[in-house]
């Protein structure tokens, strides 16, 4: 046996322990295996091998959340052609499992929180390097903390950074998309402001800065933060040129903190996409893991 392809399978042995917990863990009571893998062996599981005739179940599988993820066919090419290459991919995916579901949870118009959903451990915006807008705000301790991290790191480049809106209830967010609705009319709401339980604001991991609209993108802070929040593990939610995909119109201000693990798997396979990459995330888990 070649050195590589004794590598190959040691690598194959340990993502299989993983993989056997990792679908235990995530398809919460379900053992369901609809890749195969487990049955196959080792050998079969990596790499990829895309033009493998017939395609490994790793690869069969991939594909089909990819589909089911509805990721346009040059991108799950791009991905395909990645996963193809080595086990980055897969170990950047487990990293990002291992995480807070709440991280990566989507929360979009086609899937809600549950209107009882209050996270626990909310703390309140009181720290010295960020600003607010106004008192009350508050956010998950996490993301308080690369909050923290980013406004002293924006501090030290001369930016300030200013919070004006973080964790918003499910009452509250029904009272912002009333009020939206009211001033602006139904349509245009439903492009700005997130109905009831479709806000990521109810998770308490998002931070809407500055002024609210389109001038903040081209302020210092707003570039600051373009260009730097994905390290903090901040990723933008509503990009410019998507609003289809997310069904709202470009938000420069509204970011979500996603930890570092998920921030930089969506830059790095996804094209910086959160919304793709939530929607992958989401069908690979619906189908129980590998
Ligand atoms: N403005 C975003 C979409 C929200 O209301 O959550
Ligand atoms: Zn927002």
């Amino acid at each position: 046996m070649s050195s590589i392809r004794f590598i190959m399978l040691s690598l194959g042995m340990g993502f299989l322990g993983v993989y056997t917990l990792l679908s235990i863990g995530c398809s919460k009571g379900e053992t369901q295996n609809p890749a195969g893998v487990g049955q196959q062996s080792t050998e079969q599981i990596l790499p990829v091998h895309l033009d493998e005739n017939p395609p490994g179940p790793y690869a069969v599988f991939l594909t089909r959340i990819l589909e089911e993820a509805e990721i346009p066919p040059a991108l799950a090419r791009h991905i395909q052609e990645v996963a193809a290459e080595g086990p980055a991919f897969l170990m950047d995916l487990l990293a990002v499992l291992e995480g807070d579901p709440y991280l990566r949870v989507l929360v979009d118009k086609e899937h809600a929180l549950a209107a009882g959903y209050e996270p626990e451990d909310l703390v309140d915006l009181t720290r010295g390097s960020y600003q607010v807008n106004r008192q009350g705000l508050k956010l998950r301790r996490a993301a308080e903390l690369a909050l923290e991290a980013m406004a002293a790191a924006a501090q030290a480049d001369g930016v300030t950074l200013t919070v004006s809106s973080a964790y918003r209830s499910y009452a509250y967010q029904e009272t912002v998309y009333t009020r939206n609705v009211r001033e602006s009319g139904q349509e245009t709401a439903d492009q700005e402001s997130a109905r009831p339980g479709h806000s990521q604001h109810q998770l308490g991991l998002v931070v809407d800065f500055g002024s609210i609209d389109d001038a903040f993108a081209e302020t210092r802070a707003g570039r600051w933060i373009a260009d730097q929040a994905h390290l903090f593990g901040w990723s933008l939610s509503y990009p410019q040129g998507y609003e289809a995909l997310t069904g709202y119109r470009w938000e420069s201000w509204h970011y979500r903190y996603v930890g570092r693990e998920l921030s930089y798997f969506i830059d790095t396979y996804f094209n910086g996409i959160q919304q793709y990459a939530l929607r992958f995330i989401y069908q690979w888990e619906k189908a129980g893991g590998l």
